[in-house]
């Protein structure tokens, strides 16, 4: 069994890392994690500065010494608020050797984003996909002095339970999906993010693209959830989750350790996985990125 543990997280002299989502749960205590190995600079992505500057002033008194701490404020659920945080991060850097796409939503009320796309989705993957393309050229940019750089995307065990007769009904994306149920559209875009992640390694030669889940893990992420039986039910469960501090391993593993290959989707901790029936059906894959490609064309040159 492939294990890696906090003590393997290597130097990380001169990196530049970007983690969405670094006030709370598994993208705080990565950075958490990450901070004494000497990175160059941690931008900590979050919708929220208050909760950003809360957090980061944790992480400061946690680590005094350490001076490259910087809020980057992003909303995923904007088009808009991406672009903008991509060029205010590249006003500032030349040099990006992670991007750790961990921020996302589960199971929350229907709702669309700003750009009209269905809430859960455009969050947790036509906001990351956005991020990762604005950014992909400076991600490759580092490769030359970095082979290590990567892009890391958050999927879930729970892609598994994507209805295979919903997966993909591009018109209704464009909708709230009121006629399914929250875990079914959470369920999609978690599939979705596997298969942009997989799509995209194929296409890409410099940048490690590695898709990651953490398993079951103690964070807020429930607390945000709708649903009369539902929500008590994700309050139950979290009793029984892997504590934070270990949940955050696998995605540390597949954000620095050499032994994190390109292409493959990974399992807490370290595990190579191949993903459900659905995610490995090359078809939906390629449809899937080509969609995103299409959603995204208005904000970056598509991937062909
Ligand atoms: N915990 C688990 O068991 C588990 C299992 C499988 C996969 N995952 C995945 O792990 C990732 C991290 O989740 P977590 O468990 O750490 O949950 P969490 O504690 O709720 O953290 C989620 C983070 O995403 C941020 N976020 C939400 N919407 C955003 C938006 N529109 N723009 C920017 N940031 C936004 C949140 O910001 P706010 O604080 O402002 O809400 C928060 O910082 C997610 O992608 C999730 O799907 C988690």
């Amino acid at each position: 069994m492939p294990t890696f543990r906090s003590e393997d997280i290597p130097d990380l002299h001169n990196q530049v890392i970007l983690v969405t989502g670094g006030n709370a749960g598994l993208g705080y205590e990565t950075i958490r994690q990450l901070i004494s190995h000497h990175p160059a600079r941690i931008y900590l992505a979050a919708r929220s500065r208050p909760k950003a500057e809360q957090a980061i002033s944790d992480l400061k008194a946690q680590n005094p010494t350490f001076n490259g701490l910087r809020f980057l404020q992003l909303d995923l659920a904007s088009f808009e608020s991406v672009k903008a945080a991509a060029a205010e991060f590249l006003a500032q850097e030349s040099r990006l050797d992670i991007l750790l796409n961990n921020a996302g939503i589960m199971m929350t009320p229907e709702g669309l984003t700003s750009d009209g796309h269905e809430i859960q989705f455009g969050t947790n993957v036509l906001g990351p996909a956005l991020l990762t393309q604005l950014l992909l050229p400076t991600l490759r940019n580092t490769a030359k002095l970095n082979a290590q750089a990567r892009m890391v995307m958050l999927s879930s065990a729970a892609h598994a339970r994507a209805p295979s007769d919903w997966v993909y009904k591009f018109d209704e994306l464009r909708t709230p999906a009121a006629n399914r149920h929250t875990t079914e559209r959470y369920t999609t875009s978690k599939l979705a993010n596997l298969h942009y992640a997989k799509a995209l390694a194929e296409r890409e030669s410099r940048v490690k693209i590695i898709p990651v889940h953490p398993g079951m893990v103690a964070t807020n992420l429930h607390h945000a959830s709708t649903g009369t039986f539902l929500k008590p039910f994700l309050y139950a469960a979290i009793c029984f989750a892997t504590p934070v501090a270990k949940g955050a391993l696998s995605q540390i593993f597949a954000a620095v350790s050499p032994d994190a290959n390109h292409g493959q989707y990974y399992g807490p901790i370290g595990k190579p996985e191949s993903g459900s029936k659905l995610a490995q059906d090359h078809d939906l894959q390629e449809k899937l990125f080509q969609y995103v490609q299409s959603e995204l064309a208005e904000y970056v040159e598509p991937i062909a």
